[in-house]
């Protein structure tokens, strides 16, 4: 296994390893370790079945079964169809809920940040990409942390938000229909500390898209002032773009990174992902309140 950087801040394309060798609790460990440390993985060319898609996944963790049934793969309940294609082969209309909901993946976020214990890591397999556009950006938010000046960072080191998931889907640009009271249950809003310490030391910027405010604060200014600082920490020269290929695996460690998608013709061209969620294992731990004093 061989590891060339995707940018120079993070991210590593792999080399030299075939996705279908699910070795060994040592192989797993070399893996997680990379994920951890590069922040993005890109696995180009391979060819999986869908079984063997969720077998290479199970290695970073448990895999999380996400709440909608019709998404789900049949086979596979791990398996998140991530398409815009429908069953009998047509396009999804762009008025379609689920290409409502496609677009709402072109804000900054971070996948089930809405969780008390959110994911750990999102895999995606390429199937059919579009000619144009449908690019994913990544944000290193490692690199955004190291960018706050010593006033920012002991401010933020004090604050928490409020994640929900009913606010970010009421933010997608899109009309969904607002959750039922018994849906709304399932997703109670959840905090967590702005700064996050990851197991490695290292820290991040904990926001994006399911952030509704900051806690204890007036709602409408402190979403302001997140959707600002959000739009700072993704223009540092921190974001890398990756353009599709078929084949492509791409998996990102959701602790340190911020993503969205870039637009393309919902209506127009095929774009058939396959994505497992890696579930987390522990909450979100706030920065050492030593490092500044
Ligand atoms: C996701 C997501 C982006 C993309 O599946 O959580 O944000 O490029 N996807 O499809
Ligand atoms: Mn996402």
């Amino acid at each position: 296994m061989r590891f060339e950087p995707l940018h120079e801040s993070f991210g590593a394309r792999v080399f030299d390893f075939d996705c279908r060798n699910c070795g060994d609790a040592a192989l797993a460990l070399t893996l997680k370790k990379a994920l951890s440390d590069w922040q993005v993985l890109l696995f180009r060319g391979q060819d999986l079945t869908d079984a063997e898609f969720v077998a290479f996944c199970r290695l970073f963790g448990e895999l999380e079964i996400l709440p909608e049934p019709e998404k789900r793969h049949p086979a596979h309940p791990e398996i998140f169809n991530l398409s815009n294609v429908r069953p009998d082969g047509s396009l999804t209309p762009n008025d379609d809920p689920q290409a409502v909901f496609l677009r709402g993946t072109s804000r900054w976020h971070t996948d089930s940040s809405f969780r008390h214990v959110p994911c750990l890591a999102t895999i995606l397999y390429a199937l059919d990409v579009p000619p144009e556009g449908g690019d994913t950006e990544f944000a290193n938010m490692i690199a955004a942390f190291e960018s706050l000046d010593p006033t920012e960072l002991e401010a933020l080191s004090r604050r928490a938000a409020v994640h929900s998931y009913a606010y970010s889907r009421s933010a997608n640009p899109g009309r969904l229909p607002p959750l039922s009271a018994e849906e709304l249950a399932k997703v109670p809003d959840t905090v967590h500390p702005v700064l996050r310490r990851l197991p490695d030391g290292r820290h991040s910027v904990f926001l994006g898209g399911h952030v509704s405010h900051l806690e204890g604060e007036d709602v409408a200014s402190s979403r302001h002032q997140v959707r600002e600082l959000e739009t700072r920490l993704t223009t540092i020269g921190n974001v890398y773009r990756h353009r599709w290929q078929r084949k492509d695996l791409l998996l990102w460690d959701n602790r340190s990174t911020l993503h969205r998608l870039t637009g393309y013709q919902i209506d127009k061209y095929r774009r058939v992902m396959r994505r497992c969620t890696v579930a987390g294992t522990t909450g979100v731990e706030p920065v050492d309140k030593e490092l500044w004093g």
